[in-house]
């Protein structure tokens, strides 16, 4: 109690130290703070959460795949033969035959010649757009990113900016606003197009023919991040180059992660031979740390084994469900954004104030759903929204259930 700390370490003097403290604060006290609660169960279309049976509606695992007794098998399997940790990085002695098994599996999954996998998704984004950019940036490279790209891709691009490298942010999914940017500097030499395939908060799809096009027009590279497409856009499940019918290498990198519809930890890079020598060696977050345990590595592994052997038919019943879930909220009158008509599994409740996400949350929880408030600063302020998710493996009366809750909730709350 009471020890000064001086200069750098006292954290009394961090602002969002403060910010944090003063928020949690006042959950705390309104009693609404739903945030990094204990789940004790394997998250599934139920879940334990603090000791409750939940029906979950915030959720990544898309197609189902958590849990699945093929996946855990794959995982202990591994244990067995390579134990617990690999013992290296990626480059020195740690990356073994799961790995090398992975990337080539993944790379085919997404039709691109070669992956690289890397410890997370975060980091895979961070570090090959960093690795893009270096001595020479300065007035030569330029790039242009969606308003709503995820936080990863923005933290790749604020470190990409230290090196010289020009960013340019358009207002999400604005096609006309990207042009003019792209007009405007068409003098950087090289230029990159940075997008989501799927909005992380918004559920919308990128409109991927018009960024190609723009980026023939103006000699740019297109790169995007398929984290919530994978699993649930394309008739397969392969994504963004699936869903438009796009050709092999009209997209130049296609990043995606292991952590959502294939339930395990990691990222990947999908790109040409020469980009991925490039990345195995050029990337810092990959070079300077250790690779992915044999266990997760073995699950993504099956996962994508699971996915390629199921994927019509896993999007098939999570279209089904997704139908059946925005039908219903839309005839109850809330506000889903553009989900009906893009249908992605991430489902946005726009709420607005952002008191009464936090309320929702645990009114919900009250009653028996898990669906979590997303509020300032992962959207602009004023916009706080729900993020429902909804996954193959939920059942007609789970739907049905989070439905009647969410309808009791919204009427108390006065959103709808
Ligand atoms: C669009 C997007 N990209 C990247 C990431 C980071 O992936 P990971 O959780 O695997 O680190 C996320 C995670 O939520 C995401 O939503």
């Amino acid at each position: 109690m009471g020890e000064k700390k001086k200069g750098l370490i006292n954290l009394e003097n961090n602002p969002q130290l403060q910010l944090l403290d003063h928020i949690c604060c006042e959950l705390d006290k309104a009693d609404v703070n739903t945030y990094q609660q204990t789940v004790q169960s394997a998250l599934m279309n139920r879940a334990v959460v603090e000791g409750n049976e939940l029906i979950v509606f915030g959720s990544y695992n898309y197609a189902g795949l958590n849990n699945d007794p093929r996946i855990n098998e794959a995982a202990k399997n591994a244990v067995d033969k390579f134990g617990t940790g690999t013992g290296g990085v990626w480059i020195l002695g740690g990356y073994n035959e799961i790995h090398k098994k992975l990337e080539s599996e993944i790379a085919d999954f997404v039709n691109k010649d070669r992956a690289v996998i890397f410890g997370s998704g975060f980091t895979t984004n961070v570090s090959i757009i960093t690795a893009l950019f270096g001595q020479g940036s300065k007035d030569r490279d330029a790039i242009f990113y969606d308003n709503y790209a995820h936080h990863s891709i923005q933290e790749g691009i604020q470190l990409a900016s230290h090196f010289g490298a020009a960013r340019f942010r358009f207002a999400h999914n604005d096609m006309a606003q990207l042009e003019s940017l792209l007009e405007q500097n068409s003098r950087y030499k090289r230029k990159i197009i940075i997008v989501d395939s799927v909005y992380s908060m918004l559920g919308d799809i990128v409109p991927m023919p018009e960024v190609l096009a723009l980026a023939a027009k103006y000699d740019s590279a297109v790169m995007t991040d398929e984290a919530h497409a994978i699993g649930v856009i394309g008739k397969t499940g392969r994504g963004i180059q699936e869903y438009y019918g796009l050709k092999k290498d009209e997209i130049e990198i296609v990043m995606g992660t292991f952590s959502k519809t294939i339930p395990s930890t990691g990222g990947f890079a999908a790109v040409n031979e020469r980009l991925a020598e490039y990345f195995e060696n050029g990337c810092n977050q990959r070079v300077f740390t250790a690779s992915s345990t044999p266990a997760n590595t073995a699950a993504a592994l099956e996962g994508v084994r699971i996915l390629k052997e199921e994927g019509e038919q896993r999007v098939a019943k999570l279209r089904t469900n997704i139908d059946h879930y925005i039908d219903e909220m839309t005839a109850a009158g809330f506000n889903l954004l553009n989900s009906p008509t893009f249908r992605t599994a991430v489902i946005p409740i726009l709420v607005k104030d952002e008191n009464k996400v936090m309320q929702f949350s645990k009114m919900a929880q009250e009653r028996g759903v898990f669906i979590h408030p997303i509020r300032f600063p992962a959207v602009p302020m004023g916009q706080a929204l729900m993020r429902s998710c909804v996954m193959a493996s939920h059942t007609h009366s789970d739907i049905e259930t989070a439905v009647r809750v969410f309808k009791e909730i919204g009427k108390e709350l006065a959103i709808i």
